[in-house]
């Protein structure tokens, strides 16, 4: 067996166009798969996800110089089990199997896989018994982590095992005449030791990458991209909302086309306290962009009059948030384009790009969001972004870290945060708790460790103590809600500091008129979600 795996260097120069290589990642439902596009773009390689029937040609035209399958929850003997092209070990491209992604492989090139008689899940020790590139620099006895009840089995002679963990005779193998390498374990995740190593052993010495990818490069490509797109006579208008993404969105494609930006900004009096403030200072003070802002607090507070039910809520403002937009569309000349702040998560989960299986999941909660009937063409510059990648371009840019660091807030605002009825004097209440809550979170250093905090008013009236005598008088209850989360799918509350907690309590029943009572939410998702509606 050639010990050499450098497979056709010549052409993978690296350069920053549209098609630099690209390393594919076949989508066959892993949780993990993102993780592993995500992996290989800190290791400064380029990488896209594919759904797992992708052909061949569709990969040749994006560039991809080496193809990762990701793990899975199937069995490839379970019916209607995913599976890939097998014209795609014919292409001459390195190809990684992971896990359901090794069995694929292994199955697709002669060998057998079944269930195993003891299922692996957690660290277990790999005994490397063949010296390889896919290995090299690694340890002979390391680390791995397993996570898995099927192995493979019965390898034809073109196969070489290279490693084995003490349950799992094939953990690491090698086909001999084809660039075809395959892993039992999970190198993307951390507990396996070396696992960077392996992967970077792939992308550079197998596929021959070169570590030339920077997501700020993507900063040229997408200015060049929305230069050539939108033509010397027309307008940009782009829904700033104070977030992130739509922030970086605004500052990108303000560097691409300058005064030809509108932004619009619409102030529906669910916002945190000072959101307007901030975002006419970031944006109208410091980037000098062509921004409106909206007075539609009247608006919106009209519509949720009187409406508990949260779907409701949600159907009123986003119907409201279209009507304004689409009014104040009309008024700007020659406005043909419309930039969005849709990033590479949103396009994988909401199941239109390219990836396949694991899509579909998370198809909800589009306030904010325009139809397509509202007739621009759109100019999506984030959309091969993942979130870490879009702050570090709006941190190139020159967005404040208090900006690229917010946590998320959902485009209903606090009208999903408030239980019950919408009213003025309602968000008055929460956004002042809702502020000190950020503050003692800022100030403790615990607000960058959870991924979102907020408060929540709830529609109870509190018992209290004035005087002598027992009140119930117009006194509300506040919800304190802190949470981990990586992907918000899952979540588990934050298990703030205690004297955290306190610090919150007192001030707001002291400074928040009308606040009696602070509880803290120790909920996880799931069951619950993140929002109370
Ligand atoms: P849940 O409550 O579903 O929240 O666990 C998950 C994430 O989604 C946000 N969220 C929304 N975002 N419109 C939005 O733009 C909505 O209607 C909405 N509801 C929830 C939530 O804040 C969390 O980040």
């Amino acid at each position: 067996m050639p010990n050499s795996a450098r497979i056709d260097t010549a052409r993978l120069q690296p350069h920053n166009g549209p098609m630099q290589p690209t390393i594919a990642v076949l989508d066959f439902g892993s949780q993990y798969c993102q993780l592993i596009a995500r992996r290989v773009r800190e290791n400064h390689v380029h990488s896209r996800i594919f759904a797992p029937g992708v052909k061949s040609d569709a990969l040749r035209k994006q560039n991809v110089v080496g193809i990762i399958l990701s793990g899975g929850p199937a069995s490839t003997y379970d019916r209607g089990a995913p599976t890939c092209d097998p014209a795609l070990f014919d292409m001459g491209l390195p190809v990684l199997g992971i896990c359901y992604g090794m069995h694929v492989g292994c199955e697709l090139l002669g060998a057998r896989v079944h269930a195993s008689q003891c299922r692996e899940f957690g660290r277990t020790a790999l005994i490397i018994s063949h010296p390889d590139p896919l290995l090299s620099h690694v340890p002979p006895e390391t680390t791995v982590w397993m996570s898995h009840g099927d192995i493979v089995s019965e390898l034809p002679g073109d196969f070489t095992p290279l490693a084995a963990t003490p349950t799992c005779p094939i953990a690491v193998v090698r086909h001999a005449k084809r660039p075809f390498w395959a892993v039992q374990f999970h190198p993307e995740v951390t507990h396996t030791a070396h696992g960077g190593q392996i992967l970077r052993n792939f992308l550079y010495d197998i596929c021959g990458c070169k570590p030339v990818w920077r997501a700020d490069s993507m900063i040229e490509q997408s200015v060049a991209a929305i230069r050539e797109r939108v033509p010397a006579d027309a307008r940009v208008i782009c829904g700033l909302s104070g977030g992130v993404d739509s922030s970086v969105t605004a500052a990108l494609v303000s560097r691409a086309v300058g005064e030809r930006l509108t932004c619009i900004f619409v102030d529906n009096g669910l916002l945190r306290l000072d959101e307007r403030n901030r975002v006419e200072a970031t944006f109208r003070g410091h980037f000098k962009i062509d921004l409106r802002v909206i007075d539609a607090a009247d608006r919106f507070l009209a519509k949720l009059a009187g409406i508990a039910d949260p779907q409701e809520k949600r159907r009123r403002i986003g119907h409201e948030f279209i009507s304004v937009f689409a009014e104040q569309a009309t008024t700007i000349p020659n406005a043909r384009f419309l930039a969005q702040g849709t990033i590479y998560p949103d396009v994988i989960e909401s199941g239109v790009s390219e990836a396949g299986t694991a899509a579909g999941i998370k198809l909800h909660h589009n306030v904010g969001g325009l139809p397509r009937e509202i007739g621009f063409e759109l100019v999506e510059p984030l959309r091969d972004m993942f979130k870490d990648e879009v702050r570090t371009v709006g941190e190139l840019l020159g967005l404040p870290d208090e900006l690229l660091w917010r946590h998320p807030f959902p485009g209903p605002g606090l009208a999903v945060r408030i239980i019950g009825d919408v009213t003025r004097e309602r968000c008055d209440l929460l956004r002042q708790a809702d502020q000190i809550i950020i503050e003692e979170l800022v100030e403790a250093g615990w607000y960058r460790k959870v991924a979102q905090a907020f408060g929540v008013l709830l529609p109870v009236a509190s018992v209290g103590v004035m005087g002598d005598g027992r009140t119930y008088a117009g006194q509300s209850v506040i919800a304190v809600r802190a949470v981990e989360t990586t992907d918000f799918m899952t979540a588990d509350w934050a298990h703030l500091d205690p004297t955290v907690l306190s610090q919150i309590s007192s001030r707001i029943v002291n400074e928040v008129k009308g606040i009696n009572r602070v509880v803290y939410d120790i909920s996880s998702k799931p069951p619950a979600t993140i929002e109370w509606e």
